[in-house]
């Protein structure tokens, strides 16, 4: 596995205080703590929520958002700095689309990111060499950032969060047919230490994480522990994933299935 060098591990706790659901009742579970390493599913039909829920996350609300959720770090609201300074930023966010502000070559990207991040510019390959690892479709350090498939952004922005960025929370809204090997990414990141959130409906992924929050009307409902039957639902998926992803590659590659 990749090393990464002084990414500074420090204990940290993420808790979720309830707020109100689209009628202003009361979230019915009204504090989630989540700790580094874990995976966190968010489920519920559409439009009950869930980007919201992110949302609230991503910006650290305190109670000014219109779900009236409180985010803590550690049991406190995070500082200034924590929510500003991008050395310190405790989100990262894989979002569902991959905008690119400015075409660069993929390279250049990734060395001025290491920079901006006070980091080593050389780290630039190892994120290219990890995401080639999530993808089917390798990366070349010359690419332009504006030609990567939708399943390249990902993979890179995967691997660009796992080693390059040291915020300890990532949020992903809706990561299916992204065309990366999904689970992988989701362990890697959550091997890396981070706190990952993901809005799915893929079972192979909401059986994956620890928990799921479960929304409705825009509240947050209840919150499953993934059971033991649920793992090992989620094992087999996982072979039957890998044995389609198997299959696409062969016909892919224009061969035939024996
Ligand atoms: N707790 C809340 N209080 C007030 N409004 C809310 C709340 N939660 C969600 N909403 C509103 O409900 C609408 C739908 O929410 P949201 O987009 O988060 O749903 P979603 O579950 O992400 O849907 P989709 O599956 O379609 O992406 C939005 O306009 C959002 O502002
Ligand atoms: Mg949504």
């Amino acid at each position: 596995m990749f090393q990464v060098a002084d990414q500074t591990k420090k204990p940290l706790t993420m808790t979720i205080i309830g707020g109100v659901d689209k009628d202003g009742n009361a979230d019915a579970q009204d504090r989630i703590d989540i700790s580094r390493g874990e995976i966190i599913g968010i489920v519920g039909p559409t439009g009950s929520g869930k980007s919201t829920l992110i949302a609230d996350i991503e910006q650290f609300a305190q109670g000014d958002t219109p779900s009236c959720r409180r985010i803590l770090i550690n049991g406190e609201p995070p500082d200034s700095q924590q929510r500003n300074d991008p050395r310190k930023k405790l989100v990262a966010q894989l979002s569902q689309n991959m905008h690119f502000l400015a075409d660069m070559s993929v390279c250049e990207f990734l060395r001025m990111h290491a920079k901006s991040r006070g980091k080593d510019p050389g780290l630039a390959s190892k994120v290219i060499e990890l995401a080639n690892t999530l993808t089917g479709e390798p990366i070349d350090p010359g690419h332009h950032l504006t030609i990567l498939s939708g399943g390249q952004s990902r993979a890179l922005m995967t691997a660009d969060i796992a080693v390059i960025s040291d915020s300890p929370i990532v949020l992903i809204d809706e990561i299916e047919n992204a065309g990366i090997k999904k689970q992988e990414a989701l362990r890697l990141l959550a091997g890396e230490g981070k706190i990952v959130i993901v809005v799915t409906h893929d079972p192979m992924l909401a059986l994956m994480a620890s928990r799921r929050i479960v929304m409705k009307n825009g509240g947050m409902t209840k919150i499953i522990s993934t059971s033991k039957q649920e793992h090992s639902v989620f094992k087999d998926i996982e072979k039957v994933d890998g044995w389609l992803t198997g299959l696409r590659e062969t016909i892919r590659q224009g061969e035939v299935v024996a």
